[in-house]
């Protein structure tokens, strides 16, 4: 059902939130509202911190997910307590890096409480995916350079059983190429973009956390900038750009 956006945590809901990309000022007034009537929050690694928006007592559960630790809570667990804790009558966030809805597993979350009969809000919000690039100065539309962009994840490699993604058709898309998950299979990802037929001049760049004390930036070439990544130590998360306006630096 469509509805107005009016957040009204009641007893027993929860709300999916958008965290925004690590700036607590990135997040919206919506979120805010909801983190202020919160009594128990679970949040990611990648979610700003919030302690300073919630009421004393409100619980902080940090549920992972940090890329390639143990130390996550499973999504079936988080989805477990997600329903256990809104069934125990509480108001309940669930705080994300970003937004929710982009690689965010809102949707199973959504589904997953909507099944067990718990009311679900979901507040959407700034993502990464267009955020990082311009924290870095890079605008991801610009006319005269690029007309559209397209977010994809970068996780599965190539060719692997579970990539789902035509890579040689994105390089012949002319969009701006957005790649969240994408630096361990950049080497491969950008020769397939090559064997596609996007130039190895191409301008490209990784923005790593982007909003945070660690920013960093590297630019580069579709041809370089897979070797410029190892070499500068590039760590998650990062989003790698890759078109004519990643030769932009608007900083
Ligand atoms: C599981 S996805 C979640 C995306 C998130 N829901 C969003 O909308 O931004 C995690 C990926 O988002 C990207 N990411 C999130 N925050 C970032 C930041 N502050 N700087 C650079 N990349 C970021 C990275 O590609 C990271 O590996």
């Amino acid at each position: 059902m469509l509805r107005p956006m009016r957040v009204e945590l009641t007893p027993g809901t929860v709300a999916l939130v958008a965290g925004g990309p690590g700036d607590p000022d990135l997040l919206t007034l919506a979120a805010c509202r909801a983190l202020e009537q919160a009594d128990v929050v679970l949040y990611d690694y990648l979610a700003p911190d919030v302690a300073g928006l919630v009421r004393s007592g409100t619980e902080l559960i940090a549920v992972g997910k940090r890329p390639r630790s143990t130390d996550a809570t499973s999504q079936d667990d988080i989805n477990a307590l997600l329903v256990a804790q809104a069934k125990a009558g509480r108001r309940v966030v669930r705080l994300k890096g970003g937004d929710n809805y982009v690689f965010g597993r809102g949707g199973e979350e959504w589904l997953h409480c909507a099944d067990a009969g718990v009311p679900v809000i979901v507040i959407p919000g700034v993502t990464s995916a267009t955020s990082a690039p311009a924290f870095a100065g890079i605008p991801v539309t610009h006319r005269s350079l690029s007309q559209g962009f397209t977010v994809v994840s970068g996780h599965a490699a190539p060719g692997h059983a579970t990539s789902t993604i035509d890579w040689r058709a994105l390089a012949r898309s002319g969009t701006t190429l957005v790649l969240l998950m994408g630096v361990k299979n950049l080497a491969a990802i950008a020769a397939e973009l090559r064997d596609g037929g996007l130039s190895s001049d191409t301008p490209a760049a990784i923005v790593s956390s982007a909003f945070g004390e660690t920013a960093s930036v590297v630019r580069g070439t579709l041809a370089t900038i897979a070797d410029q990544a190892v070499s500068a130590g590039v760590r998650p998360p990062s989003i790698v750009v890759i078109g004519a306006v990643a030769g932009l630096d608007l900083s």
